[in-house]
């Protein structure tokens, strides 16, 4: 059985990771409307991966027998000043959601939840590969700067990106 704190601080997480699908929706759309598709594709790629997230912990809560109590979820921004400031948003985002993976971690310890513990390293890796992705992305961006040629190769390159859900665990 799931602890009551555990199963409570999941629930948020559950929320916290929806937000972000939605956050990356928003930046979707946002590229899409400026005729960036293969930024839009990057971005909704990326919200797919987050609403795994969601249902990856939304299953395990109900594995362990715990309780899912869903939130609403608060309005993502629509608005960016340039495709740069959309992915160093993205970065701060995901730098917050590590720190939000690490809480949980730090928690399960201190509630003695190991099967929490193990659940939880999955996401401690992913958050390193979700971090390393889009700083690879923003710093090329920064590098081709104002020129459009090299921002359209950087569309064309995102383009590639496809979403396919991990195999379990
Ligand atoms: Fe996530
Ligand atoms: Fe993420």
């Amino acid at each position: 059985m799931i602890a009551k704190k555990i199963n409570t601080a999941l629930n948020a997480q559950v929320n916290a990771e929806l937000f972000s699908a939605y956050l990356y929706m928003s930046m979707s759309a946002w590229c899409s409307q400026r005729s960036l598709s293969g930024m839009a594709n990057w971005m909704r790629c990326q919200a797919q991966e987050e609403q795994f997230h969601a249902m990856k912990i939304y299953d395990y809560i109900l594995e362990r027998g715990g309780h899912i109590s869903l939130d609403a979820i608060e309005k993502p921004s629509a608005e960016w000043d340039s495709p740069i400031a959309l992915f160093e948003e993205t970065a701060r985002h995901e730098a917050k959601v590590t720190g939000l993976i690490n809480d949980l971690v730090s928690l399960s310890i201190k509630e003695k939840d190991y099967a929490a513990h193990i659940f939880l390293q999955w996401f401690v890796t992913e958050q390193v590969e979700e971090e390393a992705s889009v700083s690879e992305v923003l710093e090329r961006m920064k590098m081709i700067g104002d020129d459009s040629a090299g921002m359209f190769a950087m569309d064309m390159e995102l383009a590639k990106r496809l979403f396919t859900p991990p195999v379990a665990p």
